[in-house]
Formats: C-alpha cells, sequence, structure tokens
C-alpha cells in the first residue's frame, strides 16, 4: 500500500467521521458513489477544490458536480429549479442523475469553470450520504481517476491510480451502476442530455417528454469535459472492426471486450466478457473493471464488441466511443 493511504470498510463508521473531519479541513477523500468512485472536497473551499484538478490533472475549463445529501442543500446552490428537474429529481434522487442548473453567485468559479450554471447531484451510496451530511457542505467531486483515464469503481482502482496523492479513500465495495450520472441540463426551453449515465433516457422522456441529445463533439462540448476521447486506457481500443480485420492483426496480442457469451476465444489472447447472459446492468458494472484488467496484460490492441443503444446500452458505448477515439 502506497504512502498515507487508509482503508477503511462500510461498516466502520469511524472512517465516515475521520473523512468528514478532513473535508471540514479542507482536505480531499475518495469516496463511494453508486455510480463511480469520486474524489471530494467541500465545494465552498476553493483551495481544497483546486487540489483536486492539481491532483487529477484536470483542465480547469472542466467544472465538476456538486453532491448533496438532502434536496435542502440546493439551497446554497442554485438560484431556482424548472419543473421538469423538480420532477426528474423527486422520481431520480438519490441516484445516478445529474442536472444541470442556473448557479447561485456564491457558488465557486473554480467549481462551475465560470459557468453561469452548476450540475448538482444527491448519489445513492449510503456512505456517499453520510459523508455529505457529517462534513456539513455540499461536496464538489469528480470521478476519482487521473483526467482522461477510466473511471474506478473500487476502492484498488483508486488506490492503483491516486493512492498516494489523496488524504482518505473510503472503502464501500464495488460500485452497483459502473457508469457515471445521467447529465440533463435545464438552460434551454428543452431539457438536453449531455451524458448518457445510469438513468435511462427512455425513463426520462416517459416522465418529461422528448429530451434534446448532445452529439458528441471533437472541441466545446456543452458538457466541458465531454471531450471525444476519454476513459481511454493505454492500450488503443478499436469498436469498429469485423472478422475479416482480424487477419491484419495476424502476429499482433489482441484482446476481446466482449458483451455476452458465446465468444470464439480461440482467436483472442485474452477475452473479457461483460455479462454472459447479455444484461445491460451487470455489463454496466463490469465496464471499467473489464478494460483496466485487458489494459493490464499489455495487449497491442483490444477489440470491443458493440452493444446495442439502447437503456443502459448507451452509456455504455458512449463510453467505449471515447475510450477508442484516438483523435485529439
Ligand atoms: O456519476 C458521476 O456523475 C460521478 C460521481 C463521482 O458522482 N462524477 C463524475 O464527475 O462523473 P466527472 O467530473 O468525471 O464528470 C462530470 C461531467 C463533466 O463532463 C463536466 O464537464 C460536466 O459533468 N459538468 C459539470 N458541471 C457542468 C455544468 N455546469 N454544465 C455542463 N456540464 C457540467
Ligand atoms: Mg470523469
Amino acid at each position: 500500500m502506497k504512502g498515507r493511504v487508509k482503508q477503511f470498510y462500510m461498516k466502520d463508521n469511524e472512517a465516515i467521521h475521520q473523512a468528514a473531519k478532513i473535508i471540514r479541513r479542507g482536505g480531499i477523500v475518495a469516496f463511494p458513489t453508486e455510480t463511480v468512485y469520486g474524489l471530494g472536497a467541500d465545494a465552498f473551499n476553493p483551495l481544497a477544490v483546486a487540489r483536486i484538478f492539481e491532483i487529477k490533472e484536470r483542465p480547469y475549463f472542466d467544472p465538476l458536480i456538486v453532491h448533496v445529501a438532502h434536496h435542502g442543500d440546493l439551497d446554497r446552490l442554485v438560484i431556482e429549479i424548472p419543473s421538469q428537474a423538480k420532477t426528474l429529481m423527486e422520481r431520480f434522487w438519490p441516484g445516478p442523475l445529474t442536472v444541470v442548473l442556473s448557479k447561485r453567485e456564491d457558488v465557486l468559479d473554480i467549481v462551475t469553470a465560470g459557468l453561469p450554471t452548476v450540475a448538482v447531484r444527491m448519489p445513492k451510496h449510503p456512505m456517499a450520504s453520510l459523508l455529505i451530511e457529517e462534513s456539513g457542505c455540499p461536496i464538489a467531486a469528480p470521478s476519482a481517476n487521473p483526467f482522461g483515464y477510466l473511471s474506478p469503481t473500487t476502492a484498488q482502482h483508486v488506490r492503483e491510480q491516486l493512492g498516494d496523492k489523496v488524504d482518505l479513500i473510503l472503502d464501500g465495495g464495488p460500485c452497483e451502476v459502473g457508469v457515471e450520472s445521467t447529465i440533463l441540463s435545464f438552460l434551454e426551453k428543452r431539457p438536453r442530455l449531455l451524458r448518457p449515465g445510469g438513468v435511462l433516457l427512455e425513463e426520462v422522456e416517459s416522465i418529461i417528454g422528448k429530451v434534446e441529445i448532445d452529439p458528441v463533439k471533437e472541441e466545446r462540448p456543452s458538457a466541458p469535459g465531454m471531450l471525444a476521447r476519454h476513459y481511454a486506457p493505454r492500450t488503443p481500443i478499436v469498436l469498429d472492426w469485423s472478422d475479416k480485420d482480424l487477419r491484419s492483426y495476424e502476429g499482433k496480442k489482441i484482446g476481446l471486450l466482449a458483451f455476452q457469451e458465446p465468444v470464439n476465444c480461440l482467436k483472442f489472447d485474452y477475452v473479457e466478457v461483460l455479462s454472459k447472459k447479455g444484461d445491460f446492468r451487470e455489463a454496466a458494472a463490469n465496464l471499467f473493471a473489464a478494460i483496466r484488467r485487458l489494459d493490464a496484460v499489455k495487449l497491442d490492441l483490444i477489440l470491443a464488441e458493440p452493444v446495442p443503444e439502447v437503456g443502459l446500452g448507451r452509456a455504455i458505448m458512449d463510453r467505449l466511443r471515447r475510450a477508442s477515439h484516438r483523435g485529439r
């Protein structure tokens, strides 16, 4: 184990007390949420928030999501909540839904990258809510990975990548959802999907009607962190391939990221199956850990199997596209 990191378990309330104390004193705590692990600081402490950017080597143009434990916590953060946003928050909070709303003036520019808006979410993991509650402040937190790399879904992933840089890592087990929250913006007439995630677009639309969908943009996306290349492992991932391409890869060490079984394992040096029976939830929960394992075996190339773009398949394909994007 590296440096000053301590590992604690869910049952250990003392760990949460200690983590909350660290947050109150301006420190940085990695904590579990139902989607991925977050790297948290007091959202109203500019120096603490600046340290998050340093640790992640994240560009300052990429704003952070502010995490709350209770609906009342929003009073300090947002000016007003449009009725469609309110309906969705009542239905999906606590849970993997982030809403972008007009911010109150005193929300820090470093948190919002100078935007007039703030992204807010109420995570469902009990350790996350207890941490926010005990800290007594909203917690600004991006995913706990170096910028551009895969999001962590276990405490071990965080330890491997950021271990000696954070003050404490809370271990709440593997994340249940495995892909990040769905981000919806409510600044225009019609709500806009900025990032597909744990809450399904189909469910959102069945409640509030049609939502605009943000295309993947190379530059200046409306969720500034949603650059085309993101979530990338060190090994190149290819999403667009067919059986006949395999011949041209001869002599190379090739891995397969399969959605479901059956898989012809003979053709590949290493295979990860996201869900044997093709279940989206299981596949999403396994996604980042499976890519990490493929990355660790030092292959020349990872071939990923596309998944149907419905339900959670949207979020999975979004992450796979960004992970495979080789442009800048
Ligand atoms: O599930 C999640 O949302 C996880 C857990 C830790 O809560 N967090 C997460 O944070 O994925 P991060 O920083 O990796 O991604 C947040 C995304 C970025 O793409 C950022 O640009 C966008 O949210 N975002 C934050 N504030 C925004 C704003 N005011 N307007 C538009 N997009 C915003
Ligand atoms: Mg992230």
